[in-house]
């Protein structure tokens, strides 16, 4: 499978720790490729319509994306604890918390490409506000809500808001996000002691 990717994203983050943590690592063949909307990376263009990363191609060359699809599909090819729980209660608990990691995620990258990319006459100083408002509020809601719900053993959602809080610390290392929130500061901590959290760790990559 062809997996098209840059270390940086925190989506693709996801999506390379779920084939660590399920050892599965050694079906995708990573295509690295530096994209951006402005600058559409041409050899990703050519697979994915939306030209937006991560996009996996299977071996029988279908297209997956977005991560979500990417992650659940990856969740199918090993024998062991799936990372989406089959049915239940706890199923909607794991998949709304990555949808809540996701739109941390979202709001990180939408407000780096405004900060990073975006020409400093163009910047729209409320939407950057309004951005990190969301963010923001989400991580008090997480605080809010205890850690136990993220489980001992990772799951989907637990990996989602991991790859989230790793590229907080990546791409605002000067906004303390640990402030005020000591459950989600120790759960992170213990996490990131995890194989799969080293080997992407985006500083390293
Ligand atoms: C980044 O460099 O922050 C980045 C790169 C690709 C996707 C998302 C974010």
């Amino acid at each position: 499978m062809k997996f098209y990717y840059s270390p940086a994203s925190p989506f693709v983050r996801k999506c390379m720790l779920v084939a660590h943590e399920r050892d599965l690592t050694s079906k995708l063949e990573l295509v690295t490729v530096s994209t951006t909307v402005v600058a559409p990376d041409p050899k990703l263009a050519e697979v994915n319509p939306l030209k937006r990363i991560p996009a996996l191609v299977t071996d029988d060359g279908a297209l997956l994306v977005d991560s979500r699809v990417i992650c659940a599909y990856l969740d199918t090819l090993h024998d062991g604890k799936r990372l989406i729980p089959r049915s239940g209660p706890k199923r909607f608990e794991v998949m709304t918390l990555e949808a809540i990691a996701d739109g941390i995620a979202d709001s990180a990258v939408n407000n780096r490409y405004e900060t990073a990319l975006r020409p400093a006459e163009k910047q729209w100083k409320e939407w950057s506000d309004g951005q990190m408002g969301k963010i923001t509020s989400a991580l008090d809601y997480l605080e809010s809500q205890g850690t136990r719900s993220l489980g001992r053993e990772p799951h989907l959602g637990s990996l989602a808001l991991g790859s989230a809080l790793g590229y907080l610390d990546f791409r605002y290392p000067d906004w303390n996000w640990r402030r005020g929130r000591p459950k989600l500061k120790r759960w992170f901590e213990k996490l990131c002691e995890r194989p799969s959290f080293v080997a992407t760790d985006p500083n390293k990559n």
